[in-house]
Formats: C-alpha cells, sequence, structure tokens
C-alpha cells in the first residue's frame, strides 16, 4: 500500500517536473505603440487605478509572481495575460483609432461597474486591484469625458445600441 502511494506520489513530481519545461511565451508582443499612460490628458488617479488593477493582464507591463512561473499555473496565467491583451493593450493605445478607444472605454466603464473586472480569479493573490465605489466612479467618470470628446471624430453614429443613457 504505502509502496503504491509512493510510486504513484514520484509519478506526480515526475509530470511536475517535466511540465515546467513548458512555458508559455512571457514576452510582450512588439512594443512599437505609445501607451495610455503617455497620454497627456490621463489624470492621475485614472492612471494608477489602470496600473494597481488592470495592467496586469491589458498592457505590456506585466509583473509576473513568483507562482506564475510554475506549470500548470503559468499556463493559466499566461492566457489570461493573452486573452486581456486580445481585447485591448493599454501599451498599444496609440494604435488605435477613435473609434476602437470609444469602444474599449464604454466597456470598460460597464465592466467595471458589473464587477466583471478585474477578473475575480486575480483578486485574492492581488487584494490591491479591488476597487472600490471612488474608484468606480472616477474611472466610469474618466471613461464618459473622453467618449464625449472622441463622440465628433467618430461621426455621429457610434453604435450605442446596448449603451444606457448616462444618469449624469
Ligand atoms: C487577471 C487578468 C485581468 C485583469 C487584472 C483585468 N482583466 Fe480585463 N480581461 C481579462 C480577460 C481574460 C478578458 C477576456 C475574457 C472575458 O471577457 O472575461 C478581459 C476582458 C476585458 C474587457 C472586454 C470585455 C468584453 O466583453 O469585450 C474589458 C473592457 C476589460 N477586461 C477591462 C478591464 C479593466 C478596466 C481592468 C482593471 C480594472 C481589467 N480588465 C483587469 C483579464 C483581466
Amino acid at each position: 500500500m504505502s509502496q503504491k502511494l509512493r510510486r504513484g506520489f514520484l509519478v506526480l513530481i515526475g509530470i511536475f517536473a517535466v511540465a515546467q519545461v513548458f512555458q508559455p511565451d512571457r514576452q510582450p508582443p512588439s512594443p512599437s505603440a505609445s501607451s495610455i499612460w503617455d497620454e497627456p490628458t490621463l489624470p492621475t488617479e485614472v492612471s494608477a487605478i489602470l496600473s494597481r488593477a488592470c495592467s496586469d493582464c491589458h498592457s505590456n507591463r506585466t509583473e509576473w509572481p513568483w507562482y506564475s512561473r510554475i506549470s500548470p499555473i503559468s499556463w493559466l496565467v499566461a492566457h489570461d495575460v493573452d486573452e486581456g491583451r486580445g481585447h485591448f493593450n493599454f501599451s498599444q493605445w496609440s494604435d488605435y483609432e477613435p473609434y476602437r478607444r470609444y469602444k474599449i472605454l464604454e466597456e470598460i466603464c460597464e465592466e467595471v461597474e458589473e464587477g466583471e473586472m478585474p477578473l475575480a480569479i486575480y483578486l485574492p493573490l492581488h487584494p490591491e486591484a479591488k476597487l472600490d465605489a471612488e474608484d468606480l466612479r472616477t474611472l466610469c467618470t474618466w471613461t464618459r469625458t473622453w467618449m464625449d470628446e472622441l463622440r465628433p471624430q467618430i461621426g455621429d453614429s457610434p453604435d450605442r445600441s446596448e449603451d444606457h443613457d448616462h444618469d449624469d
């Protein structure tokens, strides 16, 4: 019995060790563009919120904690980062057309208000990323102001079918 257990354990350790060979690519996408943090109009409070709560998954400024280098956790973490950057990447902000920016800003406010972002799985190990009511207000005031500025540049027909009217 204990022989069997020990053999099972060794097999597990072996699998775990071999898994370490398979590491995801953690290189950021080529950083030719300029980031949202280079925008002169970005308010300091907003900049701080994006840095502490979003930048790990939505920019090239990802900080990889030690456990994110251990397979299979590394695969899960890299997957979230890939997917997050795939939706939008704050480090490539200058690549985005006004319409794209508009939609991203719109979704940012929606996602944080619904509590969908930052991803729940991220929070236990990143308590600093939790957003309080004040943070939400700061973010959504910022996205709405910027969206108002963008509206003239994208013509008068941004697709607002999913948008609820502003109440402030
Ligand atoms: C742990 C990684 C992680 C963090 C941190 C994170 N996101 Fe995301 N984000 C993702 C992933 C993965 C997706 C795509 C999957 C999904 O929609 O659930 C995503 C999608 C989004 C989308 C697009 C949703 C859509 O339906 O198109 C928005 C907007 C967004 N995130 C905003 C934010 C904001 C704002 C923050 C910071 C307050 C943030 N995220 C923090 C991983 C993250």
